[in-house]
């Protein structure tokens, strides 16, 4: 039976860098595709960034994919209003999609697109596992007359499952990061860590780093790292970092699991308001969050990596759209990769 997956095209670039990946896909396999409202499309529509069918629907789907969410339009620093990120938060949280994967290993075609010196991203081949459903993103949210609070939390059950996950996939080492010497959480976070570590994986080295030291580490020594296990608001902005080590945050895809039940897929990127409608947004790290889909979500190694070679193949031939400092479309850019795609079927 063909695959079910769930679509969400969202906001801005959103539907833009989604259908040329259906397009993608259809060369692949047989799947079927449902697509529903989010973010701020979703608001517009319906009131709410997240409706309990769009939520349902991605439940009982085979995989989950999403371009982006969030404009300008929405922006607001009113409290009851409607945001578009809730619909993704409420997605990762409502699917229990705690383990964020964001790969980053710059395409040798790429190195001088980075604002690093060439030498110093080549063989960078990282994992960002971030914790994605809790920490400072989902604790208590308080508005007082002239106070604001955001409660910051995690219990140990939630360092161990997303320990294991960075443990798992790491070749050599993890290193984890945290700030415990300062927040109560992040010391949590290292106990935890340190004893996942010593009875269930003592043959992969664990160290232990503070997240403004491993902000610089990023940018002085990025080969030094394998996987960088951390929580949730750290990888955040850690993950946008890292991204500009492969030139461009156009270029970086990721998956979201949880324990059994549908993947959720999408690029790191945002929906990119200043570019939208214009047909002039990177598509490749959607492409290659569909490839992560196929791999991860779907068991489908063979038509994962034929996705990926074909990236890497479009940009060998010198595509480069404007992010990465060219002029190539959208639909330019689809096309340099179907035409890998069928090339390798001939
Ligand atoms: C990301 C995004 C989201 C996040 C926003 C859109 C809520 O920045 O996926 O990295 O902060 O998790
Ligand atoms: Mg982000």
């Amino acid at each position: 039976m063909a695959k079910r997956i769930v679509t969400l095209p969202g906001d801005g670039i959103g539907p833009e860098i989604m259908a040329p990946t259906l397009s993608i896909l259809r060369e692949l396999g047989d799947f079927d595709f449902e697509e529903h409202l989010i973010g701020g499309a979703a608001i517009d529509a319906c009131g709410v960034a997240l409706s309990d069918e769009t939520l349902a629907a991605a439940r009982s789907a085979d995989a989950v994919l999403l371009a982006a969410v969030g404009g300008p339009r929405w922006d607001s620093t009113d409290p009851q209003a409607p945001r578009p990120e809730q619909g993704l938060l409420g997605l990762r949280k409502g699917l229990g999609l705690y383990a964020n994967l964001r790969p980053v290993r710059p395409l040798p075609a790429l190195a001088e697109a980075s604002p690093l010196r060439a030498q110093l991203i080549e063989g960078v081949d990282l994992l960002v596992v971030r914790e994605l459903t809790g920490g400072i993103y989902f604790g208590e949210k308080r508005r007082e007359a002239d106070s604001a609070s955001d409660l910051c939390i995690y219990s140990e059950a939630e360092i161990e499952r997303i320990a294991r996950s960075a443990f798992g996939l790491a070749r050599a080492k993890v290193t984890s990061v945290d700030k415990a010497n300062v927040l109560e959480t992040s010391r949590l976070w290292r106990e935890v860590v340190s004893r996942v570590h010593s009875e269930e994986f003592p043959h992969i080295a664990l160290e232990h780093m503070l997240v403004d030291n491993a902000a610089m580490q990023l940018l002085a020594a990025p080969r030094h790292f394998d996987v960088i296990l951390t929580e949730n608001m750290f990888g955040d902005i850690l993950s946008d970092e890292a991204a500009m080590l492969t030139g461009s945050i156009g270029m970086l895809p990721s998956a979201s699991l949880g324990a059994g039940g549908p993947g959720l897929f999408e690029p790191v990127h945002g929906s990119a308001p200043d570019i939208a409608g214009r047909g002039l947004a990177n598509p490749l790290a959607m492409f290659l969050s569909a490839a992560l889909m196929l791999r991860l979500g779907l068991r489908m190694e063979a038509e994962a990596a034929a996705i990926e070679s074909a990236v890497a193949g479009a940009l060998d031939a010198g595509l480069r759209t404007s992010d990465l400092g060219g002029s190539a479309t959208t639909a330019e850019a689809t096309r340099a990769v179907l035409e890998g795609l069928m090339a390798r079927k001939s």
